[in-house]
């Protein structure tokens, strides 16, 4: 097993270690897994091409790391416990051998549908055992995943199956989400009525058991086309640098982009920062709540703990339902020790109340995670209060989808917390400062654009199909740095506190949108001439979307039309997109070169006109009072 540091002098030292000598650090941590062939050297990279190649020339499979290599230690041992949307069904458990075994039928089945090293397979399916499962199938065959949310909308869901020419979906019938019960398979469908040629085959799984309708030649069943299989599956030799997977996220312009991370150094920094971000031990139950159409369930519900083989707890409901004791009901049921979760999450269950969460024993709890997006101060305490009750400190880990894996973040029981802190970096990473120029910022108690400067193996290697969108994007702001698009601050003694976004990129619930692509869906409608969309504080959602909207003949009832709006978003983009507030206005504050004038439009929407600078030099400084008078609070 990859190192696991126990003391803030061990922390010490590993980073010290890595920062000397990151290919002596990573190689050792790489030699602790099993390599079909080993690598011929630990590090190739210029920031420049970009061009990051991690253990170049290894072989190995994921999936005998995760699986395989536990069998004879742990074969027996709970690898994955689903607790079900609905608290009155019983809890379903894989041992390592039975999710072995479930992993090389499935991945025998995806053979017999002519999938094959380098292909790629989409999913869009709930939270259920059988989308971990059928994820290392894809791996195990050598065939990279495309894991979309299934919370986006058929029109967002053929974005994404196109950009990636998928040539299978896998999907559920139904799934079933709180009291809702939502049609999976008719969503891919109409998906897949939008020009998706390269998909040839739809692989259904039935969950619910509704009716679904299946169209002959191209859709299959789960249970006869995997039920049959062999239970024996060579993993595929990938090279270190295959692709592992497509996950696509947004930026500040465009379509979402196919964020592409490689076989070797997924691996060995997800195990790596599973292991120590949660110094997990042996018998441990390890629960993170986020959904595997995300990156936080891609290396920690599936990736990092399975590699480390842990007991990772996938749940399928959601946090409010039955009541907002669903979580702690589900911790205390389960006797779970790591508990990793979102700060929406933890703010939406505040606002319910504290009886929800003071009638469970939360003993076994040894560690609390937050992940996605700024903890503020009340939310923090709240958590470490109620929920880790003085035995379990918070993690507040910041990452991103690039990043592949946890970056900064406090080490429980090794460092301190302190709130809202992200902390520390986990050895091997590199963060930096700089301003707007490019200058480092150096010593502590200062603020910067977040950058890291060195390649750590978890890193992503390319967007999909596009590789030039890559280099400018996190490449080209800054010489020899990779920029993340966040601010930072740090503290006296060194500790980062990350602000937020410095881009167009609004983080709404933990779910990340760049504030273009809600524009493009608003401007769908036919009656909207031009839009601008901003991210404001929202108490429960962290950000909040406020849409700024030209229309072009009047509307009588102004209501509907928002209703209309919500409606074209929902249908490009999904609910999570929708706008909280929609104020119609008669032009937009523009620079005399055209460009929106967006830090003013943030103001507005915060409520925050105190100090709007100076507009005297635009385009059309009378629309700013406009847009004052008007605005939604
Ligand atoms: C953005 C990345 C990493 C998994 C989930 C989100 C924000 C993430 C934190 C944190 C403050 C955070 C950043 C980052 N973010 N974690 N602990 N504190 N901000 O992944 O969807 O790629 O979003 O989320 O702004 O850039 P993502």
């Amino acid at each position: 097993m990859t190192l696991q540091v126990k003391s803030l002098a061990e922390y010490k030292d590993a980073y010290q270690r890595s920062v000397n000598d990151p290919e002596g650090f990573w190689a050792e941590q790489a030699e602790t897994f099993h390599w079909q062939k080993k690598w011929d050297k630990t590090l190739d990279w210029n920031f420049k091409d970009p061009d990051v190649k991690w253990f170049v020339g290894g072989k190995l499979n994921i999936t005998e790391n995760c699986l395989d290599r536990h069998l004879a230690d742990r074969g027996d041992q709970v690898a994955i416990l689903f607790e079900p949307n609905d608290p009155s069904q019983a809890n379903i458990s894989y041992t390592y051998k039975e999710l072995h075994a479930a992993v090389c039928k499935t991945a025998n089945a995806l053979k017999a549908s002519g999938i094959q090293k380098g292909d790629r397979v989409c999913f869009y399916m709930p939270m259920v055992p059988e989308l971990a499962i059928a994820v290392l199938a894809c791996a195990r065959v050598g065939a990279i995943h495309s894991v979309v949310f299934a919370g986006f909308s058929a029109q967002a869901l053929a974005d994404r199956i196109k950009d990636s020419t998928c040539k299978m979906v896998i999907c559920s019938d139904y799934n079933n989400r709180g009291a809702k019960n939502i049609p999976v398979k008719k969503v891919v469908d109409d998906a897949l009525a939008m020009d998706c040629d390269s998909i040839k085959t739809v692989l259904v799984h039935r969950n619910t058991g509704g009716e679904v309708e299946m169209e002959a030649g191209r859709d299959k069943w789960w249970h006869e086309e995997v039920d049959a299989q062999s239970a024996d599956c060579p993993a595929e030799a990938m090279d270190s640098e295959d692709m592992l997977f497509i996950l696509y996220t947004s930026g500040s312009t465009g379509k979402p982009k196919g964020v592409v991370h490689t076989c070797g150094g997924y691996m060995v920094y997800t195990c790596f920062s599973f292991r120590n971000v949660f110094q997990y031990q042996d018998g441990d139950v390890y629960w993170c709540t986020a959904d595997i159409g995300w990156i936080t369930g891609h290396s920690y519900i599936v990736y990092g703990p399975l590699l480390a083989g842990a007991t990772t707890v996938m749940f399928e409901g959601v946090p409010t339902y039955p009541d907002a004791g669903r979580f702690w009901e589900v911790c205390d049921k389960l006797k779970v020790n790591q508990f990793y979760t979102a700060p929406t999450a933890i703010r939406a269950l505040m606002a319910k109340g504290d009886e929800f969460v003071d009638k469970y024993d939360l003993s076994t709890l040894k560690v609390i995670g937050s992940v996605g997006e700024p903890i503020n101060e009340e939310a923090w305490h709240w958590y470490d209060e109620k929920v880790g009750r003085g035995h379990a400190p918070i993690v507040d880990t910041w990452w991103q989808t690039e990043t592949g894996g946890i970056m900064i973040t406090p080490l429980p029981g090794i460092t301190d917390t302190k709130p809202c802190f992200a902390s520390y970096p986990m050895p091997g990473i590199q963060p930096i400062l700089v301003d707007s120029q490019g200058a480092l910022v150096e010593g502590n108690d200062v603020e910067g654009l977040l950058c890291v400067k060195f390649p750590w193996p978890s890193m992503l290697r390319t967007t999909y199909g596009d590789h030039e969108r890559c280099r400018i994007t996190y490449f080209s702001s800054f010489e020899n740095l990779y920029f993340t698009g966040d601010g930072a601050r740090r503290d006296a003694d060194g500790r980062y506190r990350i602000i937020g976004r410095v881009d167009d990129v609004i983080n709404v619930s933990g779910h990340r949108m760049g504030t273009a692509e809600v524009e493009n869906a608003i401007d769908e409608h036919p009656n909207v001439v031009e839009s601008a969309v901003v991210g404001y504080p929202h108490d429960i959602k962290g950000q909040g979307i406020y849409a700024y909207v030209i229309i072009g003949d009047p509307v009588p009832d102004e209501d509907a039309f928002r209703k209309e709006i919500l409606a074209v978003v929902t249908k490009e983009i999904g609910p999570i997109a929708k706008p909280d507030k929609i104020q119609i206005v008669s032009g937009l504050p523009k620079t005399r070169s055209g460009k929106i004038m967006r830090r003013i439009l943030r103001k507005v929407a915060s409520s925050d006109t105190s100090n709007l600078g100076d507009i005297s030099t635009l385009l059309n400084p009378e629309v700013v009072e406009e847009v004052i008078n008007g605005a939604l609070v």
